[in-house]
């Protein structure tokens, strides 16, 4: 039986002429649609959604729509197209032609980076399983499907390479790539953040603001690579990891301008009164955002890191946006850290630049990051309010790195382990924050309705109206 694959599997990949590729997936296809139907978007596998697809990489053809029911969205492969003349950016090998095969010596890190990042695409799919039913509209719903789908999509596109590139053992990490799951006491998910539940839509909207940009960074960083099939792969991604990003910007968004009118009405900032209104107050927000915004800093790893120096040195994995760099070898740069000083205080370190690339790299997100609290608060300024909300210090909270466990306040002060117990109420999400959130957290599933707790949207999707049938139910 001959399959058009360009059907079945759209893809850029020539994929119908390479029979040892097509064998490997249509092997794991079936594994991945058990584990969609078992581990992706609860109840709602029958919907109809109106989705985007991409159906190649160009500007017209990756953004196709229509009503899809998520199990039968077609998941393909695209690449960035190839450029015959990239160079390798950065690191020893600087201005050699890019490969088109692994070297050798690369093989075992490159694959520990692709399965590194492929895990945290299936793994977001399953901490957001139980959102649909909660869902604050049918426009939000439709936001959330699609970034499910597009997850499922990035971790296809990880596992074509996984394919593509490594044979058997590639073949075996691509399975145990659906064998993890968030949360799993015996088999969790590789990275932190993609073990924390996410129960409720402010979490949801926190993480595709604060984690799904983690993943724009990794990306960015990736496709930086060396490894050209990696580096164009991971630059189609970010195409789509942008939605994910807009969905949390403009959900926070959407969620501080519906508070803002609850105040407004009520004549008070009075966050028990804004509470019994229905809406979220904003010291709330700011402490959801303190958890995630902090949880995701954790994900670019030690301030000081050898791993991060010999991915630079080999030309793995570069520094975001590597162009807008002058110095591309960096071997001859200091880097200037603040760490602990053991005594409550800090000091100041300087190591080599190529051991700092996390650091330079978690800057660059925060500096991003940074972009849309400046945003949300010139909305609370505009309504008239001096309430702001503000990024932690990147010391806050931290798991990973040299601030791991110092115990410091929100602007990153060293304080005792004392001090923190007490005001953490104050900080992050205790579990009464928690337990009004999920209070609010009922489906509105109805054409043009809305949620309470959350300002519509200002537009639709492809240019069609908030109240257009997003989702239809079955
Ligand atoms: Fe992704
Ligand atoms: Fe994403």
């Amino acid at each position: 039986m001959s399959i058009n694959y360009q059907d079945r599997i759209p893809n850029n990949v020539d994929l119908g002429s390479n029979r040892t590729l097509q064998r490997a997936l249509e092997h794991w296809q079936p594994e991945f649609l058990n584990w969609w139907q078992e581990l992706g978007p609860r109840d709602f596998q029958v919907a109809d959604v109106y989705l985007r697809t991409a159906t190649s990489v160009d500007a017209k053809g990756w953004a196709t729509y229509g009503y899809v029911r998520m199990p039968d969205y077609r998941w393909g492969i695209f690449l960035a197209g190839r450029d015959p003349e990239r160079r390798i950016g950065f690191g020893d090998s600087y201005g050699q032609e890019v490969w088109q095969q692994i070297p050798g010596e690369y093989r075992a890190t490159l694959r520990r980076l692709i399965v590194t990042q492929g895990d945290t695409e299936p793994a977001s799919v399953e901490q957001q399983r139980m959102l649909g039913h909660i869902a604050p509209s049918l426009y939000d719903m439709r936001n959330l499907f699609q970034v499910n789908v597009e997850e499922g999509r990035h971790l296809w596109a990880m596992v074509y390479l996984l394919h593509a590139y490594f044979g058997r053992d590639g073949r075996e990490e691509a399975e145990e790539l659906l064998e993890r799951h968030s949360g799993d006491a015996d088999k969790p998910r590789i990275l932190g953040t993609f073990n924390e539940p996410i129960r409720d839509w402010l979490s949801f909207f926190m993480f595709t603001y604060f984690t799904d940009r983690d993943g724009k960074f990794q990306l960015k960083s990736l496709a930086e690579s060396s490894f050209d099939p990696l580096a164009r792969t991971c630059s189609f991604m970010l195409t789509e990891e942008a939605h994910h990003m807009f969905v949390g910007d403009t959900g926070i968004n959407r969620v501080v301008r519906r508070t803002l009118e609850v105040m407004k009405e009520l004549g008070t900032e009075d966050p028990a009164a804004v509470r019994n209104a229905g809406a979220i107050d904003l010291p709330t927000v700011q402490k959801y955002l303190n958890f995630w915004f902090s949880s995701s800093l954790d994900l670019f790893g030690s301030e000081t890191s050898s791993n991060a120096a010999s991915y630079f040195a080999n030309g793995l994995k570069g520094r975001p946006d590597e162009s807008r760099y002058e110095d591309h070898i960096a071997t001859d740069q200091a880097y200037v850290l603040e760490v602990p000083d053991g005594n409550g205080g800090f000091k100041t370190e300087e190591i080599p630049m190529r051991n700092a690339m996390n650091d330079v790299t978690r800057g660059s997100y925060v500096k991003d990051c940074d972009m849309g609290v400046t945003r949300w608060n010139r909305v609370i300024e505009k309504a008239g309010y001096s309430f702001r909300l503000s990024l932690p210090s990147t010391r806050f909270r931290r798991n990973i790195g040299s601030w791991a466990g110092v115990p410091t306040d929100p602007t990153g002060k060293p304080i005792t382990q004392d001090e923190f117990n007490a005001q953490i109420g104050n900080w992050l999400p205790s579990d009464s924050d928690r337990a009004y959130i999920m209070s609010l957290m009922h489906g509105v599933h109805e054409q043009g309705k809305m949620a309470a707790w959350i300002a519509p949207p200002d537009r639709g999707i492809n240019n069609n109206p908030v109240d257009y049938e997003y989702v239809k139910m079955h």
